[in-house]
């Protein structure tokens, strides 16, 4: 009998941080504190208890825009910037772009694992069966003017969809919050795109469900409205999936962080979905990859990328789509997004714009300006030129990026409702104003605030005075 293979033992992965205690000695008091440490992390509040004087407030950690701060505990989304390593819910992004659809992507990142053939059929028609528009949402976008930006556009018609589902302010309800999940994911591209027609001045063209997620997008953006005839090239619509899945989840990024700070009010889906997305508009954030396609177009030439590197040197402008909080070496995303583009391009045809951004890239990434503060192309650095290529104004590049990041938004938002350790967000603050004073108005009498009196409340001895009138 051939011998049998002897089974491997199951060895967790070593934990990146061993657990233990931080001992802190503050110097004012002389005082010691063992303060526990798990994950690599310790308890604001465990600060607290440090104090110089017992009148004194506990300690506060002073972090203004979340530096170094671990808002919450998560298992959606891994990032180690240093390597520059993103997965989600543990699969390495690189394999998920290249095997998995963007819908099954959705699917794994708000369920924790990857569908199966029945689950992921489910899934698809629970999204295809939800994204049509009531007309009324129609009317509502008719409302804007024909110029409006096509993201303050998605930002409104996403808190409008509150007033058309009231029951999605039922949260604590399962079932209820899983049919926003579909809703919002179904109805994000029709949103966007309808509000691409809207300023274009077309007819809306209704989703169809023969389509798939982004093909349909697709023929909602592009189909003249005398044909029902409309087949998007396959090319572009699967380019446009793998966007999708590269844009999905980016862990506690500015609009996440929007979308569970929002939604720890226990507002519904929909109005934190809004403050996510205005949060996504800002051109540090998703409205990146628009300002990207504009300096680009600006600069020109490669000739004249020097003038532009010596301009961000000089501190007069920022290099958009360089630099992020969390990657300190290249973006993951930024180097698949560069495949994407060439079998974009062979379809489309060349983008000039891509022959600038190269050389952008490497001059920066020799000088010494970007390498000491490592500055590295992000996602928006290369997606812009890909949209521009597929025809997209470039007002609807931040509306591309939030189609697919409404499923990391309800993903992130459903982690933080179930977390027993969440509540309201409501961060701290060093006051720094001035100390109690009063206002002086010469002429009236303002009122003074005395210490105060003990009353007397015992009844009086009855003194005799005037009769009362009868
Ligand atoms: N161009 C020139 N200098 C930069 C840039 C840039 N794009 N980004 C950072 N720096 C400099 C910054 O001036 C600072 O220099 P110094 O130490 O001399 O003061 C240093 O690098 C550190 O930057 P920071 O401002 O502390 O970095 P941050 O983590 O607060 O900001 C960022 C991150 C993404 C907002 C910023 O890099 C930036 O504004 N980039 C351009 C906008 C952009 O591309 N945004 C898209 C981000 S990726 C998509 C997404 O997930 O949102």
């Amino acid at each position: 009998m051939p011998a049998r293979k002897p089974r491997m033992p199951k060895v967790a992965p070593a934990p990146p941080y061993s657990n233990g205690f931080l001992s802190v000695v503050d110097e004012r008091s002389g005082t010691n504190y063992r303060i526990a440490v798990e994950d690599g992390a310790i308890r604001a509040t465990d600060l607290h208890q440090i104090r110089s004087r017992p009148e004194e407030p506990g300690l506060l950690s002073y972090d203004p825009s979340f530096a170094n701060t671990a808002s919450c505990r998560s298992a959606i989304t891994f990032i180690d910037g240093d390597k520059g390593i993103l997965r989600y819910r543990g699969y390495p992004i690189e394999e998920l772009a290249a095997s998995k659809s963007y819908l099954e992507v959705a699917y794994l990142l708000i369920h924790g694992s990857l569908p199966t053939k029945s689950q992921l059929a489910d899934w698809l028609y629970n999204i295809t069966h939800h994204t049509m528009l009531h007309e009324n949402v129609q009317k509502f976008m008719d409302g804007f003017h024909h110029d409006a930006h096509p993201m303050a556009m998605m930002v409104s018609t996403l808190a409008a969809l509150s007033t058309f589902y009231p029951d999605a302010k039922n949260i604590s309800d399962e079932h209820i919050r899983y049919q926003q999940a579909f809703r919002l994911i179904a109805k994000v591209p029709t949103v966007a795109a309808f509000a691409h027609r809207h300023s274009t001045g077309m007819p809306y063209i209704h989703p169809s469900n023969d389509l798939s997620y982004t093909e349909n997008f697709l023929a909602m953006m592009y189909r003249p409205s005398w044909t029902t005839q409309y087949t998007p090239d396959p090319v572009l619509a699967k380019a446009l999936d793998t966007l999708f899945v590269l844009h999905a989840d980016h862990e506690q990024n500015c609009s996440s962080n929007a979308m569970r700070a929002v939604g720890s009010s226990h507002a519904d889906p929909y109005s934190c979905a809004a403050a996510a997305a205005a949060a996504l508009y800002g051109p540090l954030h998703g409205g990146a990859n628009e300002q990207v396609v504009r300096m680009l177009q600006e600069v020109g030439s490669k000739e004249r990328v020097p003038q532009l590197i010596r301009q961000v040197k000089e501190g007069r402008r920022l290099l958009m789509g360089f630099g992020h909080r969390i990657y300190k070496s290249y973006d993951p995303r930024a180097r698949l997004i560069q495949q994407v583009a060439e079998e974009v391009f062979a379809v489309t045809g060349r983008n000039p714009l891509i022959d600038v951004a190269l050389a952008l890239e490497n001059i920066a990434l020799s000088d010494d300006y970007f390498i000491s503060r490592r500055l590295y192309p992000n996602v928006d650095f290369y997606s812009g030129i890909i949209y521009q290529a597929m025809g997209f104004p470039t007002d609807m590049f931040p509306v591309l990026f939030a189609i697919p990041r409404m499923s990391g938004w309800i993903a992130q938002w459903i982690e933080m409702l179930q977390d027993p350790e969440q509540k309201i967000a409501r961060p701290r603050q060093v006051y720094i104003g001035p100390p109690e004073r009063h206002l002086e108005v010469t002429g009236v009498r303002v009122p003074v605030r005395r210490p105060a009196r003990t009353v007397d409340t015992r009844p009086r001895p009855r003194t005799p005075g005037p009769r009362p009138a009868s």
